[in-house]
């Protein structure tokens, strides 16, 4: 893959983290940033091989990849610390790291299930926030911003994905109360919530044999029933809370749904 050549500059000499950046979400988000000349974008993740490579696909002199397990509170510490030393400051933070088990129904949960998921879609998220928080209020950043990733599920239950709704209703609990705090730092703290989006998370979870016939099932599920949702809508959402066009967005659940919840 050739390098990315900033198409614009929404992002102009921003240093970014994106947790869970080597797939899906994460890895669309961080070459949409590349493109709107952020100065650094971390990668932060745990598939080591896969995280490297997008990193240099995207180019070393914008993007680079980190190993950080979101569960450990002194792992992200040491990330988030490790990224202002090298970088000079944190601007934006994309805690965007997360995971899914199906078959959790509420007779049936498996509650060691729900504490693995947990530790990640919920503890890590906090995690983050906390420690990009710290760091932005102590370097006295102006404009900083803090986006999640959440889901529909936030929104809406689900019968197969009890554990999962819990964690994601959890996030919007997260961002609204560290939006009241940290309001007075000039630090935004959004989320965005898409809804159902082929990824390889999606395809190994629910069993599809590709993006498209994923993407061909979720089509009935929307009001627009001739678009399927992919990753690069979700990152534009993503940009805009990053960016300074949001300037007075904070404590906003963005839903990138179709229409999905109004129906
Ligand atoms: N795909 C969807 O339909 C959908 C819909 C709504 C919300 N989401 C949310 O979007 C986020 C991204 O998911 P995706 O669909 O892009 O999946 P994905 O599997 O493509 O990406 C998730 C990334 O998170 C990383 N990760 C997992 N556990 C981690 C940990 N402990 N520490 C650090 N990194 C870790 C994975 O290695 C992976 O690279 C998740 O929070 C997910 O819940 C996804």
């Amino acid at each position: 893959m050739t390098e990315v050549i900033p198409m614009s500059n929404k992002l102009g000499g921003k240093v970014a983290i994106i947790t869970g950046g080597a797939s899906g979400i994460g890895e669309a988000t961080a070459r949409l940033f590349a493109n709107e000349g952020v100065r650094m974008v971390v990668i932060a993740d745990i598939q080591d091989q896969l995280g490297k490579l997008v990193a240099s696909s995207i180019g070393l002199h914008c993007c680079s990849y980190v190993r950080c397990d979101v569960t450990d509170e002194n792992q992200v510490k040491c990330m988030v610390e490790a990224t202002v030393q090298k970088y000079g400051t944190l601007d934006i933070m994309f805690s965007n790291a997360g995971t899914i088990h199906t078959n959790q129904t509420i007779l049936d949960l498996d509650l060691e299930k729900m504490d693995r998921l947990f530790a990640i879609n919920v503890r890590g998220m906090a995690a983050c926030v906390k420690y990009a928080a710290r760091a932005m209020v102590q370097g006295g950043v102006k404009g900083g911003s803090i986006i999640c990733t959440a889901s529909v599920r936030a929104k809406k239950g689900s019968p197969m994905l009890v554990d999962y709704g819990m964690s994601k209703h959890a996030v919007l609990g997260l961002i609204r109360s560290a939006s009241c705090e940290l309001g007075k730092y000039g630090i935004r703290v959004n989320c965005v919530s898409p809804a159902a989006v082929a990824t390889p998370l999606v395809l190994k979870s629910f069993g599809y044999k590709d993006i498209e016939t994923a993407e061909n099932a979720f089509l009935s599920t929307t009001s627009m029933t001739e678009l399927a949702l992919t990753v690069n809508h979700v990152a534009d959402a993503v940009l805009y809370l990053a960016s300074d066009q949001s300037a007075f967005v904070s404590g906003h659940d963005l839903v990138v749904d179709g229409g999905y919840l109004s129906i």
